[in-house]
C-alpha cells in the first residue's frame, strides 16, 4: 500500500495514549470511547471519540477524529487544516509552539485526502461555519497521499464530465456529500410515511419476464436462454401484493433503457410505488399531496444544515403542504394555449398530447408548491389505467408537477379493473398474452377498484436540493453514455 504513516503520540505515551486508544476503537461500534479508570494518573478524561456533527456536545474538552485532510492553509508558523469526516468539516489550527514538534512536522505540507485520526481541543468559534475550531494536540497519519500522485479533485473548478468520470471521489466533497445526505432523509422519511400510514412494504422482482412501461425502454437480460428483462416498475407486482394485503408499497431500482440525454432520465433509478386496494383516483391524490409534503417537511426539519450547505432557498420549500392545487388535463391544456397567446411559451401546446418539458416547467411555475394534474386522454397514457366512467376518452389518472420547472415526480393511476377491458388493452398494445396471464388472475378472482403511483426519487432529490440534473442524486449514476464507476 505504502505511505502508510506512523503514529505519533503526545507526551503521556504508552498503552494509554490517546492515539493508541483511537486505534484500537476503530472496530469498536461505539461513538464514544470509555472513559479510562479513575486513577491518580489519569486526571484528565481520555479524549472522547466523536464525529464533527457532534463536536458541539464537547465544547472545551479534548476530542479525537478519524477522517481526511479536505484541505489547509498554512502561513509560516501556523497552520489550518480543514478535516472532514463524513459528517461535516472543521476548521483545525496549529501553532509551532502550541503541538510537539512531530505533529507540526505531520501536518505541514500534508497532502490533500490523506486519511487522519486526529486529537484536538474543541472551541466555540462564532466565524467558523460549523460553530467550532479544533485546536490540534495530535495527529497520526493513517495514509499520506503521495505527492506524486496527488488526489485527482482540486479545489479549483473541473469540468462535470472530469467530476462523473471520478464519482467515487467526487461524492467525497462537502455539497456532493450533503445532497447524499439529504437524498438518505428523503428515503427515510418517505418510507416512514407509507411504514406508519399503514402501507406493508412488498419487495418486486427486478428480473421479469415483460413490460409495464412500453416495450421500448427495456432492457434485455439473457435468463438462461430464455428472453427476460430489468423491471421499469415493480407496478404490476405491487397490484398482486395489494390485492393479498390491502395497502402496499415497494421500493427499489428500475431500470428503463431511456435514449433520452434530458438533465431528468437515468436508465437506473430508484422508485417508490405504493398501491391500495379499492383506493379511488380521489384517494390517490390525497395519498401523493400528503406524502410529497411529509418529505419535503422531514427535510426542513432533519437536514437543514445540509440545505444550507448546498445554498438551496428553503422559502420554496416551506410552502410544500397539502392540499395541492389539482388540475384537468383540460385546464392545463387551456392555460398552455392561453400563455401562448400572450407570448409567454414559444411552441402552441398540441390538444391531446402529453405535456412537453416547457409545458410543464411553465404549468408549475404558476403555484408554490407541487400541481397535481389528472385526467389525461387515454389513449396518450399506459394500458393500465382506468378510464373515467364519466368519459372514457379520458383516463383516471395522475401526473404531480414539482415546482420550479422540475416536472414530473409522481406518475399513477387507478388500473383497470375489468377482466375484458384489461384482456383487449393487453392484445391492443400487442403486449405478449402468456406473460400477462398471471395479472389477468387478478382480474378473475376477486378485482377491486385499486390505484397506485410511482415516485422517483431522484426527481425528488432534484427538485428538493434545487440541482440542474438527476446525475447529482444518485451516489453512482447511470446514463445513456455511462456505466463508469
Ligand atoms: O410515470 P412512470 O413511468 O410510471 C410508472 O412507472 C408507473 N408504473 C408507476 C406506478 O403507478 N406504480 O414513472 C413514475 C415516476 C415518474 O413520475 C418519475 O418521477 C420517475 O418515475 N421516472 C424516472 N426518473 C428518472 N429517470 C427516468 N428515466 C424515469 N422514468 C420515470
Ligand atoms: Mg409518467
Amino acid at each position: 500500500m505504502g505511505g502508510r504513516g506512523k503514529g505519533y503520540h503526545g507526551k503521556s505515551g504508552g498503552a494509554a495514549s490517546p492515539m493508541r486508544r483511537a486505534r484500537e476503537s476503530i472496530e469498536m461500534p461505539e461513538e464514544t470511547a470509555p472513559t479510562a479508570p479513575e486513577s491518580a494518573a489519569t486526571q484528565n478524561p481520555q479524549p472522547a471519540l466523536t464525529t464533527i456533527a457532534d463536536i458541539g456536545r464537547h465544547e472545551g474538552q479534548s476530542v479525537i477524529l478519524r477522517g481526511w485532510l479536505y484541505n489547509s492553509r498554512e502561513s509560516g508558523k501556523l497552520l489550518f487544516p480543514i478535516f472532514r469526516d463524513g459528517t461535516g468539516t472543521i476548521q483545525g489550527v496549529a501553532h509551532v509552539k502550541s503541538v510537539p514538534a512531530e505533529v507540526f512536522e505531520a501536518l505541514k505540507g500534508l497532502t490533500q485526502e490523506s486519511s487522519v485520526i486526529v486529537t484536538g481541543k474543541v472551541r466555540a468559534d462564532k466565524r467558523a461555519p460549523g460553530g467550532y475550531e479544533l485546536d490540534v494536540e495530535n495527529i497520526e497519519v493513517v495514509q499520506r497521499v503521495p505527492e506524486s500522485a496527488p488526489y485527482p479533485i482540486t479545489l479549483k473548478e473541473h469540468g462535470v464530465d472530469f467530476l462523473m468520470e471520478h464519482r467515487h471521489l467526487w461524492i467525497r466533497t462537502p455539497r456532493q456529500s450533503a445532497i447524499l445526505r439529504i437524498r438518505a432523509e428523503i428515503m427515510r422519511a418517505t418510507a416512514e410515511f407509507f411504514d406508519t400510514g399503514g402501507f406493508i412494504r412488498t419487495d418486486p422482482p427486478i428480473l421479469t419476464p415483460a413490460a409495464c412501461e412500453g416495450t421500448s425502454t427495456l432492457f434485455p437480460v439473457d435468463y438462461f436462454g430464455d428472453p427476460a428483462f430489468l423491471t421499469q416498475s415493480g407496478q404490476l407486482y405491487a397490484e398482486a401484493t395489494a390485492l393479498a394485503l390491502g395497502k402496499v408499497y415497494s421500493f427499489g431500482p428500475t431500470f428503463r433503457a431511456e435514449k433520452s440525454k434530458t438533465r431528468r432520465h437515468l436508465t437506473e433509478f430508484w422508485m417508490v410505488e405504493p398501491e391500495a386496494a379499492y383506493m379511488d383516483l380521489n384517494g390517490l391524490l390525497e395519498l401523493a399531496e400528503n406524502c410529497l409534503a411529509h418529505i419535503v417537511q422531514s427535510v426542513l426539519k432533519n437536514r437543514g444544515p445540509e440545505l444550507v450547505a448546498i445554498g438551496r432557498d428553503i422559502t420554496k420549500l416551506e410552502p410544500v403542504k397539502a392540499p395541492f392545487p389539482r388540475l384537468r388535463y383540460d385546464e392545463a391544456a387551456e392555460m398552455l394555449n392561453q400563455a401562448y397567446r400572450d407570448g409567454k411559451l414559444e411552441q402552441p401546446f398540441e390538444y391531446g398530447n402529453d405535456f412537453g418539458s416547457p409545458d410543464e416547467t411553465w404549468l408549475s411555475s404558476q403555484y408554490d408548491r407541487p400541481v397535481m394534474v389528472h385526467r389525461y386522454p387515454a389513449n396518450v397514457k399506459a394500458f393500465y389505467m382506468e378510464p373515467d366512467p364519466d368519459d372514457p376518452r379520458y383516463a383516471l389518472c395522475v401526473d404531480v408537477l414539482a415546482p420550479e420547472g422540475y416536472g414530473e415526480v409522481i406518475g399513477g393511476s387507478q388500473r383497470v379493473s375489468s377482466y375484458e377491458l384489461l384482456s383487449e388493452r393487453i392484445d391492443h398494445h400487442k403486449l405478449p398474452r402468456e406473460a400477462f396471464e398471471w395479472y389477468l388472475d387478478l382480474r378473475r378472482y376477486g378485482s377491486v377498484p385499486h390505484a397506485g403511483f410511482g415516485m422517483g426519487i431522484e426527481r425528488v432529490v432534484a427538485w428538493v436540493c434545487g440541482l440542474d440534473h438527476v446525475r447529482e442524486t444518485i451516489p453512482f449514476a447511470r446514463t445513456l453514455h455511462r456505466i463508469y464507476p
